[in-house]
């Protein structure tokens, strides 16, 4: 598959790997060795090791060196050879090492060309960092279907209504119109759900009583290659949305990085502006939300997947519907990006 290359793409959240620990994970269907030095400091290799290829990953780490567990080949982070049980360490002696940044509680790596690798190409989440613990949660899904699939879900929230009918979905967000809009590198799907129906999680939040309605509204950012930064709130009718104790939102991130052609790293998480030092709520609201993704949205997306088989969305020729603008609009938007990139 070919996927778009110099770009940051998450590889971890940050508490996935230990000070002086190593972590492996597939991404973009290389495999990845993630390891930190005692100091905590991160880097990333292939997991291969340039010997016979086994495993760095079946091997260990020793304050920011990784051994070969077969016959003993280290490697720094750069993916020099640092020491050799069997003879001369020679200055070829290299494994592919990869840029990697910790930013927004996650690890960031880049898998292409390294010396293009640019800091200020990272998209700003600053919000991760800056909520309160006690207003924060993540979670991680590792998904059997393609990520543009997943990218997909997100810019299309009418499914709420349907697939998540019973917690998320008030028929709100079919009734509503969906808003695109386009820069050089960002794709905007909003919605406006003025004087209406309550989904039963915003009715149980407000306490509302039947037939009481709400004025909503939904948010998604697209940046590339499938970083989504979703803002979603609501008022009671007529209120303004001034933040004030009236004022519910919340501020997510959903985060897909290939694995494979056929799975996907799906890195998810919540911030909120109400009750933010109600630790109870804050675990309430986060296990609400894994058990929705990982029992409505994931089995549904892997079925979805099933019934493409290999086949590329387009050559399946889909019936296009109005609601699917902004996620025909973003995998256009790729796809050129990623011509570009090949040119
Ligand atoms: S395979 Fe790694 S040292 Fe031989
Ligand atoms: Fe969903």
């Amino acid at each position: 598959m070919t996927y778009l290359r110099n770009c940051w793409y998450m590889a971890a959240w940050s508490d996935e790997i230990e000070k002086g620990g190593m972590f492996a994970r597939t991404i973009l269907d290389e495999p990845v060795v993630l390891f930190r030095n005692n100091e905590g400091e991160i880097n990333a290799l292939l997991d291969r090791c340039p010997h016979r290829f086994a495993p760095f990953s079946k091997g260990k780490v020793d304050d920011g060196v990784i051994s070969c567990g077969y016959h003993g080949l280290s490697f720094d982070g750069g993916g020099q050879c640092v020491h050799n049980p069997h003879g001369a360490v020679l200055k070829n002696m290299k494994v592919k090492s990869y840029p990697v940044i910790e930013a927004y509680r996650s690890i960031w790596i880049w898998m292409g060309d390294p010396e293009a690798a640019d800091r200020d190409l990272l998209q700003d989440l600053g919000f991760l960092e800056t909520a309160p613990d006690t207003a924060f949660s993540k979670g991680y899904l590792h998904g059997q279907a393609n990520y543009q699939l997943y990218v997909d879900n997100i810019l299309d929230l009418t499914h709420a209504d349907f697939l998540h009918a019973d917690t998320l979905g008030s028929g709100a967000w079919t009734r509503a119109r969906a808003k695109v809009t386009e820069t050089d590198d960002s794709v905007s799907v909003n919605r406006e759900c003025p004087n209406e129906i309550p989904s039963p999680l915003q009715r149980s939040f407000r306490n509302l009583k039947e037939g009481e309605r709400i004025d909503s509204w939904n948010n998604v950012d697209w940046h590339a290659p499938a970083i989504m930064v979703l803002h979603g709130g609501n008022v009671p009718v007529g209120a303004l949305r001034d933040g004030s104790i009236n004022t519910m939102t919340t501020l997510n991130t959903h985060i897909m990085t290939p694995e494979t052609e056929r799975t996907t790293h799906y890195f998810f998480a919540t911030t909120r502006d109400f009750m933010t030092d109600d630790t109870d709520f804050n675990n309430g609201f986060a296990e609400t939300r894994n058990r929705i993704f990982s029992t409505e949205d994931e089995p549904m997306i892997h079925a979805q997947q099933e019934r493409m088989g290999d086949k590329d969305l387009w050559d399946l020729d889909p019936l296009l519907l109005r609601i699917d603008e902004g996620a025909v609009r973003v995998r256009r938007k790729l796809a050129r990006m990623i011509e570009a990139e090949n040119k």
